[in-house]
């Protein structure tokens, strides 16, 4: 399956050529490595609410997308909004990504407490938000690579047509009924 990924850095710094960004090209290698996949779109952005939420929804509605990770401002720095402008662009968020980095993460370092990192769905585009540092991002997107081609495969509308299936609901109520009709 191939898939259309965009990586996201966002940090003042980088953005203003204060330092060269080491997190985003770390993530296309690790791309490249464990997905085989090429990198589509690559860009830096400022730590700034507006600018990552409207490259977020530019890169899900017109350059359909099928993954993007982001790097940086995840933390309690006051312009730390990645997982704040993320949210604002996702449909349906995706906890259990996050709950598995944070778990990998808490056993390498505490400060893993202090990402606040998003994932979820818009569109037909999965979202991750990573930490910033080359080695807390490569850390984290290894913890979500195991489960990611599946998960493509489903925001896709690939896998099982869930249409199809009964409402797990509509199946408690309809073996209520059975049990009535036979007592
Ligand atoms: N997660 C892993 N796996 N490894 C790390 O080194 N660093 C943490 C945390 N998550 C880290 C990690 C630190 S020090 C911070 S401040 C937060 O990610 C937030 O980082 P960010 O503000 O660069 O996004």
């Amino acid at each position: 399956m191939i898939m259309r990924i965009g990586i996201l850095t966002v940090s003042d710094r980088a953005y203003e050529g204060v330092y060269e960004d080491e997190s985003g090209p770390a993530l296309i290698e690790m791309v490249k490595e464990h997905l085989r996949q090429d990198t589509d779109l690559y860009h830096i952005c400022p730590d700034n609410f507006s600018e990552i939420k409207r490259a977020l929804e530019k890169w899900c509605d017109d350059a359909h997308m099928d993954l993007i990770l982001t790097t940086g401002g995840t933390g309690f720095a006051p312009r730390d909004v990645t997982p704040e402008a993320t949210r604002a662009a996702l449909e349906r968020e995706a906890p259990g990504l996050v709950h598995a980095m944070l778990d990998a993460s808490l056993k390498k370092t505490p400060h893993a407490m202090l990402s606040r990192m998003a994932a979820g769905i818009r569109g037909r585009t999965l979202i991750v938000n990573l930490p910033g540092s080359p080695q807390a991002a490569r850390e984290n997107l290894l913890t979500s690579l195991p489960a990611l081609p599946h998960a493509l495969e489903l925001v896709r509308g690939g896998g099982v047509d869930t249409h199809d299936l009964e409402h797990p609901i509509d199946t408690l109520e309809r073996e209520r009924q059975e049990r009535d009709v036979a007592d």
